[in-house]
């Protein structure tokens, strides 16, 4: 479904990621850890077709993204990709069933409140916030109309970019358990960057990223054995 070849990418000389070769399934839930700065999001901008100035290949869907032209990969982006970032990106102006239903809207697939939507909203349990605006709503309540817009439209792949990280611990712990039930129930293809190993339990593939490098990891325990060697490298 998604295959990088020997993708890499500097900043002002600086080598952020080199000769990344990495593959994910459909119904693969990927995640990459990685401290902060290491790269997991210029990565994740290079696979959701954010940003295409990079060196090496990225196969997305049966095509090479060098091989489309940009209003084709626009359209992928907006009816394939499903986004969920750190800060929400709810539309103030709009009420949550607004925001939930926008996305499916611009993709031309009106899918209005039909059984898709109301099963999605009961297994996020948002029903009783879709006419509150977002400015009315918590941030893990904000996270779960986010996690909700992203799938309504039914994307191929859900992309994930350290969804945790406004929210306290204790929602943290709560956003997890209702992604999980919604990436299982749903079915969704995910990909993950992430600092915080919680929410990494979600996957079921685990990468960690570090000096450019993409390391595959047999679990989340040698995950967390690289953080703390990396803490202590300084
Ligand atoms: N637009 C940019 N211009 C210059 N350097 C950047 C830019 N974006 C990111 N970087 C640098 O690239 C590195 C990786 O950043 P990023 O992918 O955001 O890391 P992460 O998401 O893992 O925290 C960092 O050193 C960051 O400072
Ligand atoms: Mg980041």
């Amino acid at each position: 479904m998604i295959r990088l070849e020997n993708v890499s990418k500097s900043y002002n000389d600086k080598m952020i990621l080199e000769n990344i070769n990495f593959e994910v399934e459909q119904g693969d839930r990927v995640v990459i850890l990685g401290k902060s700065g290491s790269g997991k999001t210029t990565l994740l901008n290079i696979i959701a077709t954010i940003d295409s100035n990079y060196s090496g290949n990225v196969y997305l869907f049966n095509n090479y993204l060098s091989k489309l032209k940009n209003s084709d990969i626009a359209k992928l982006r907006r009816d394939q990709l499903g986004f969920i970032f750190q800060d929400f990106g709810l539309l103030e102006n709009f009420n949550i069933e607004e925001n939930i239903l926008l996305p499916s809207r611009s993709a031309g697939k009106d899918i209005k409140k039909d059984e898709y939507f109301n099963k999605l909203i009961d297994v996020l349990n948002i029903e009783n916030l879709l006419k509150r605006y977002p400015s009315e709503l918590s941030g893990g309540e904000k996270q779960r109309a986010a996690i909700a817009r992203a799938i309504i439209k039914k994307p191929k792949l859900v992309v994930a970019d350290e969804i945790t990280s406004a929210l306290d611990i204790y929602t943290s712990k709560e956003l997890i358990i209702y992604l999980d039930d919604v990436v299982t129930k749903f079915n969704i293809t995910l990909l993950m960057v992430t600092h915080d190993l919680e929410v990494a339990r979600v996957c079921n593939k685990v990468y960690f990223i570090r000096h450019g490098h993409l390391i595959e990891l047999d679990n989340l325990n040698s995950a967390e054995k690289l953080f703390y060697q990396e803490s202590n490298e300084g």
